[in-house]
């Protein structure tokens, strides 16, 4: 078997509360990734799940534990090299404030084309073109900003910010819990394909199984900053082990999804 893209080992986050107290909300994280493989992280509300996140994007420090890409060390922020932090894109919640309201499309897609490839100004223009039809979005959107878009076309430009620095991991972080029903499979079909085309890994965060199973071939439910199981999504939805698991897919709508048809 191939060598993960990513590890991570006995990741811990305590963030110190206002008062000084400290709160652990990560407690001994492990997993790895694989070339291609979207792992999904699930669990409720406050349970940990974007602080692995950022801690993996290396937007926030760890307090302990080891992250490695391709074998080698990963620090945290502007400690990690570009091209470490070209190779991990992160997609956020909320498609509209993750993008800068003061730049049209081309300047949010002109960025990362510049600061990681040094391209000059012609290439940035077609390769902004290119990563437009990428990703759905018809050309002329590159001179709007992001509050004359929808969700669904701002989380499209998020998500062709990523490709621009051509990763070889994307974090998505619930990147679809804002959009309503359709537009959320949209965009997961997005993501399918674009992850079927270039090999991309993802590490795909959700609040409920529902999405899970659409997208991840493994899964990784945590609880309180903590995690309870991990398997195979088809195993995990066959035979739940762990009680929390079990509601999790309690909660699901039964219509929804294909395994209870
Ligand atoms: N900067 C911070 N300072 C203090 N506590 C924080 C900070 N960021 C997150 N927390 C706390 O850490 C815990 C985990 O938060 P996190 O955002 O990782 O959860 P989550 O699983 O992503 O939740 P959600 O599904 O709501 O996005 C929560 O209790 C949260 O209040
Ligand atoms: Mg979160």
């Amino acid at each position: 078997m191939n060598p993960p893209v990513l590890e991570a080992k006995q990741l811990n986050k305590t963030y110190r509360m206002k008062n000084g107290t400290p709160f652990a909300a990560v407690k001994n994280v492990s997993f790895s990734l694989m070339k291609g493989e979207t792992l999904g992280i699930v669990g409720e509300s406050g349970s940990g799940k974007t602080t692995v996140a950022k801690m993996i994007a290396g937007m926030i420090p760890v307090t302990s534990g080891d992250i490695a890409m391709d074998g080698k060390l990963l620090s945290a922020g502007a400690k990690r090299p570009l091209a470490a932090k070209r190779h991990i894109q992160y997609i956020f919640q909320d498609p509209v404030s993750s993008l800068n309201p003061r730049l049209k499309v081309w300047d949010i897609l002109a960025e990362p084309l510049k600061l990681y490839f040094k391209l000059p100004q012609q290439e940035v223009d077609s390769r902004v073109d290119q990563l437009l039809r990428d990703v759905g979005l018809p050309n002329h959107y590159k001179l709007s900003y992001p509050r004359e878009l929808s969700g669904g076309q701002c989380q499209r430009v998020g998500i062709a910010r990523a490709l621009a620095a051509e990763p070889s991991i994307i974090v998505c972080d619930e990147p679809t819990s804002a959009l309503d029903m359709t537009i959320q499979s949209q965009i997961l079909d997005l993501l399918k394909e674009l992850q079927q085309r270039r090999g991309i890994s993802y590490l795909f965060i959700a609040h409920g199984l529902e999405v899970i199973y659409s997208i991840s071939q493994r899964v990784m439910v945590m609880r309180q900053g903590e995690v309870v199981e991990t398997g195979l999504t088809q195993a995990i939805f066959a035979d739940p082990q762990h009680a929390y698991t079990q509601s999790l897919i309690q909660a699901i709508p039964r219509i929804d999804i294909p395994y209870f048809e």
